[in-house]
C-alpha cells in the first residue's frame, strides 16, 4: 500500500546529469539542467543529484549554482575524492555529497568505492565535509568490509551500487537482491543510513524499493531516457508511483 507521507517514504533523488550530456552534444544552453530540476520538483522528486566529473562531460561548474538555486530540493553532489572536488564542495555546500570512484575512461561509475582500501585518502575528505555540515555518503558495493570502512570513516550514509543487481540474469538476480537487502540491514543496525542506485529502471526498481531500511534511491539514466518518450515529469511521476506501491 502506498504511504507517501509516513515514515516509510523512500526518497527519490533524480540524477539530471544526462540532461547536460544532451546539452553538451551541441553546446549552448538547451536543454537546461536547472529547468529539469524544477520539473523533478513538480513531479514529486525528493532531491536533485549531479555528478561533477573531472572531465566535465555532463554537469559543469557553472551548473551547480544554477541547479542548486532552481528548486528548494536538496542537492546531492556526486564527487571523486580529489582536492579539486573537495574545494568545490566546500564552496557550494550542497545538502549532500556522495563520494564515488572515478576513472576517466569509464562510461559511467562502474563499481563501488574501495572505502576499505582507501581509508587514508578518504578520511580527511569525509571529515572536512562532515565538519562543513554536508551529509556525506560513500558509494560502495554491498559488502560488509565496505560498510565497516564507512563506519571507521564516520560517514553517516552509504549508497549501494546496484549495478550488479541491475545487470544480473536468472538466479543471480535474487542473489544480488539478497546481498543488497542484507547489507541495508547491516548498515542500519550500525547506525548508517543506506541508499541505493545505479541502473534502476521501471522493471527492476520495486524489489529494491521494498527493502525497508533503504531511505533513498538515486536514479538517472533511465529516467532521462524515458523522458524522451513521455516527458520528464511523467517519467519521474511513474518511478515515484512504482516506489510508493511497495512501501
Ligand atoms: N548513484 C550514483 C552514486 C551514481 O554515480 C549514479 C550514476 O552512475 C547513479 C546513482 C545513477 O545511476 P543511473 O544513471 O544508472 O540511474
Amino acid at each position: 500500500m502506498s504511504n507517501t507521507l509516513g515514515p516509510t517514504r523512500l526518497r527519490l533523488g533524480v540524477n539530471i546529469d544526462h540532461v547536460a550530456t544532451i546539452r553538451n552534444a551541441r553546446g549552448g544552453e538547451h536543454p537546461d539542467p536547472a529547468r529539469a530540476a524544477r520539473i523533478v520538483a513538480q513531479a514529486g522528486g525528493d532531491g536533485i543529484t549531479v555528478h561533477l566529473r573531472e572531465d566535465r562531460r555532463h554537469i559543469r561548474d557553472e551548473d551547480l549554482q544554477r541547479v542548486q538555486a532552481a528548486t528548494g530540493l536538496p542537492l546531492n553532489l556526486e564527487m571523486a575524492a580529489t582536492d579539486e572536488m573537495l574545494e568545490i564542495a566546500l564552496r557550494h555546500k550542497p545538502h549532500a555529497a556522495c563520494i564515488v570512484p572515478e576513472r576517466r575512461e569509464e562510461r559511467t561509475t562502474e563499481g563501488g568505492l574501495d572505502a576499505a582500501g582507501q581509508h587514508n585518502r578518504l578520511a580527511p575528505i569525509v571529515t572536512r565535509l562532515v565538519d562543513a555540515g554536508v551529509r556525506v555518503s560513500l558509494f560502495i558495493a554491498p559488502e560488509p568490509r565496505q560498510i565497516e570502512a564507512a563506519m571507521k570513516l564516520g560517514a553517516p550514509v552509504v549508497e549501494f551500487h546496484t549495478g550488479e543487481y541491475a545487470h544480473a540474469e536468472g538466479e543471480q538476480v535474487a542473489i544480488e537482491l539478497r546481498r543488497i537487502a542484507d547489507m541495508a540491514a547491516l548498515a542500519a543496525r550500525n547506525g548508517i543510513e543506506p541508499h541505493a542506485g545505479h541502473g534502476l529502471t521501471y522493471e527492476n526498481v520495486q524489489p529494491v524499493a521494498a527493502i525497508p531500511q533503504l531511505a533513498e534511491l538515486n536514479i538517472g539514466h533511465y529516467l532521462i531516457g524515458e523522458a524522451i518518450f513521455c516527458g520528464l515529469e511523467a517519467s519521474v511521476r511513474k518511478m515515484r508511483e512504482l516506489m510508493d506501491e511497495v512501501r
